[in-house]
C-alpha cells in the first residue's frame, strides 16, 4: 500500500496571501498541494489556472497535484506540466481515450491520474488502472469547496481498492476529494484512500499544524480493510 498523504486544497486558502498560506501548510506537514482548475463548462465555476500554478511553483518544493475540472484537458497537459504540476488528474467523464491520455501525461514526465465523479461508475477507469499512478474519487459534486462528504463515496473507495488488489495494482494511489474532515478521515482511510485532499477542513482551521496532526492521528488509529 502506498503511504498516506495529506493534500491541502489551495482553493480554500486566502488568495490575498497565498505565499504565506503555502508556507504555513508546508511547515504544518502537508505532503502535497492540491490545485483545483475549473473552466465554467465541465463544472459550474471558474477558479485558478496556469499563471497561478507558475507562481505557486516558485514558492514551494512540495509536489503540486493539478486537478483539471475542465473540458478537453488533453489540450492543456503540456502547459500544466511546464507550469510545474507533478501530477495531473483529468476527468473520465470528458475523456474518450483514457489510456491515451494517461500515456500522454506520463510521457510529459508527470504522474497520471483519472478523476471519477460521484455518479460515474468505476469500470472504464479500472480498465486502464495499470497505466495510472493515482485514481481520484470525487466525494462531492465538483465545482465548489466546503460541501458535505457524500457517504456513498466510502463504498466506491472500497470497490476501487478491492479491484486494484485483485489486479495486483496495490501501488496505485487512491485520492479522495471533497468534504474530508478530521471527523471522517478515519473511515475514509479504512475504506482504502491514501491521498486525502482537504480544503475547508484545513484552511478553515486556525492552527494548520494542529489539524494536520489530528488528521494523521485519525488515519493511524484506523484499521484498513
Ligand atoms: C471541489 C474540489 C476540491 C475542493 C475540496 O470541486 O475538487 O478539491 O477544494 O474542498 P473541501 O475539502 O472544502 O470539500
Ligand atoms: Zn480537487
Amino acid at each position: 500500500m502506498p503511504t498516506d498523504k495529506i493534500a491541502p486544497s489551495l482553493l480554500s486558502c486566502d488568495f490575498t496571501r497565498m505565499g504565506e498560506e503555502i508556507a504555513r501548510v508546508e511547515r504544518a506537514g502537508a505532503d502535497l498541494l492540491h490545485f483545483d482548475v475549473m473552466d465554467g463548462h465541465f463544472v459550474p465555476n471558474i477558479s485558478i489556472g496556469l499563471p497561478v500554478l507558475q507562481a505557486v511553483r516558485r514558492v514551494t518544493r512540495l509536489p503540486l497535484d493539478a486537478h483539471l475540472m475542465i473540458d478537453n484537458p488533453d489540450r492543456y497537459l503540456k502547459d500544466f506540466v511546464q507550469a510545474g504540476a507533478n501530477s495531473i488528474s483529468v476527468h473520465c467523464e470528458v475523456v474518450a481515450d483514457l489510456l491515451g491520455i494517461a500515456r500522454q501525461i506520463r510521457a510529459l514526465g508527470a504522474r497520471a491520474s483519472i478523476g471519477i465523479n460521484p455518479e460515474t461508475p468505476i469500470d472504464r477507469v479500472m480498465a486502464v488502472a495499470a497505466h495510472l499512478d493515482m485514481i481520484l474519487i470525487m466525494s462531492v459534486h465538483p465545482g465548489f469547496g466546503g460541501q458535505e462528504f457524500i457517504p456513498d463515496s466510502l463504498h466506491k473507495l472500497r470497490q476501487v481498492r478491492a479491484e486494484l488488489k485483485r489486479r495486483g495494482l496495490e501501488q496505485v494511489e487512491v485520492e479522495i476529494d471533497g468534504g474530508v474532515k478530521r471527523d471522517n478521515i478515519g473511515p475514509i482511510k479504512a475504506a482504502g484512500a491514501n491521498v486525502f485532499v482537504s480544503g475547508s477542513g484545513i484552511f478553515g482551521a486556525g492552527d494548520y499544524g494542529e489539524i494536520i496532526g489530528a488528521m494523521r492521528a485519525e488515519i493511524a488509529a484506523c484499521h484498513p480493510l
